[in-house]
């Protein structure tokens, strides 16, 4: 059997396929995609759905009398149901739309700190991304509450025992990231929900990472804030999600003010629309809400359980190769990682590695990854970091295996 084929009907030449992106060459040579925890390609049935709204269905959402409007209005709205559906949702009032993680995250932070009060903390952890370090620090200053960050253990685990010590009366919400971007580390987030609702305190999960690589249920996760990227899950990019269970979000304050979010407007008071109209205001991103929706039922059209065994031959099919590389040190990830390899070449910065690996068409991601504070606790400036999609084949790492050979030879 083709090593890309698995006994189901997931077929990765099919994919492939339904890429455009891989059917061009970049500069005479086969593009070889290793940067979907970045951003991951888009199949051309979103993009082709995304410009017919442009071509022959646009104009703006819950404004318009006119027939044009409506029928956009109701698409917009049938996005917000497909994600809420995904998620397993109770409500289409627990689904707003952001432009991004990051806004989502933003969001929440502004909001609900107004719950809280002087002397409260939040806890956060080492492996977060700086969208979910940075808005806390920006809050933290605003409300006067305390921040601390739950270390990793040196496989790149989270370290449960210092969580549970860290929780108090005092803790208001925990936000951490559901899957490492640096590492691949998935965090047992059902597990910590029992330990932050035990504690009183709330949860907050970064999915950008974990809407891909993980069988994403609000419900069964009993997370109370969910939040994710719809372009690093092959969707557009400029929107993003925020689930919030209903009644916390009734009880947050708007996070913007302007059009679409209120009931009434007068001079000197204003009343708030019901959710989730509160949380969106001005104009939303429309068409990338609707081409969300479609992108989620590309997703949804092959069995998570297909798309995790494919990541999982990957990973493993990479760092056996890797592994047998003089040089080559791959960043210690725990076994329940997934998607995500960092590594560095001994002697090598992780960016002229990236650069000399374009020559072969290859796309690799080198830097910090937005992990300042975890690249410190590393004890590294940058790493270089390949990450999968559901397209990724076999040869991908062949052809990235060889490149990083060539690449030595020209570092050496
Ligand atoms: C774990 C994690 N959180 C947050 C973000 C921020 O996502 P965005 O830039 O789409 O808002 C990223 C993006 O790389 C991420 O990987």
């Amino acid at each position: 059997m083709d090593k890309n084929q698995n006994p189901t009907n997931f077929s990765v030449s099919d994919i492939r396929d339904s890429f455009p992106i891989f059917k061009e060459e970049i500069d005479g040579k086969t593009l070889t995609y290793l940067d979907s925890a970045a951003s991951a390609q888009k199949p051309k049935r979103v993009i082709d759905f995304i410009s017919k709204y442009y071509l022959y269905h646009y104009a703006n959402v819950h404004r318009g009398a006119y027939s044009l409007s409506e029928n956009l209005t109701s698409d917009f709205e049938e996005s917000r149901s497909i994600v809420r559906s995904f998620l397993n949702a109770d409500s289409e009032k627990e689904i707003i739309f952001t432009k991004g993680a990051t806004e989502s995250i933003n969001l929440v932070a502004n909001s609900f700190s107004s719950l809280m009060n002087p002397g409260d903390e939040i806890i956060i952890t080492e492996l977060e991304h700086h969208s979910n370090i940075v808005p806390w620090q920006l809050i933290k200053e605003i409300k006067d509450i305390e921040l601390k960050v739950v270390p990793i253990n040196k496989d790149g685990s989270l370290n449960i025992d210092k969580l549970r010590e860290f929780l108090s009366h005092k803790t208001k919400l925990v936000s951490l990231t559901h899957v490492s971007n640096v590492l691949g580390t998935i965090l047992p987030v059902r597990e910590i929900a029992d330990l932050v609702h035990n504690n009183g305190s709330r949860l907050l999960v970064d999915g950008c990472q974990g809407i891909v690589h993980q069988q994403v249920d609000v419900k069964e996760m009993d997370c109370d804030f969910y939040v994710f990227s719809g372009h690093k899950m092959y969707g557009p990019n400029g929107i993003g999600i925020l689930y919030g269970k209903q009644e916390l979000l009734d009880e947050m304050p708007p996070y913007q003010g302007g059009g679409d979010m209120i009931r009434n407007v007068t001079f000197s008071k204003s009343e708030w629309a019901d959710l989730p109209a509160k949380f969106e205001a001005g104009t939303p991103p429309i068409v990338p809400a609707i081409g969300l929706g479609e992108a989620i039922k590309y997703f949804s059209s092959f069995s998570i359980k297909d798309i995790l065994s494919h990541e999982e031959d990957l990973l493993n099919y990479a760092m056996e190769k890797m592994s047998s590389l003089n040089d080559v040190k791959v960043i210690p990830a725990p076994k329940l990682r997934c998607a995500v390899i960092s590594f560095i070449v001994e002697g090598t910065h992780p960016h002229d590695l990236a650069t000399i690996l374009d020559n072969y068409g290859i796309c690799i991601r080198a830097g910090h990854h937005c992990a300042q504070p975890l690249m410190e606790i590393l004890g590294l400036n940058s790493t270089a970091r390949i990450s999968f999609g559901i397209y990724n084949e076999f040869e991908d790492i062949d052809r990235f295996i060889d490149a990083l050979k060539g690449a030595k030879r020209i570092l050496a």
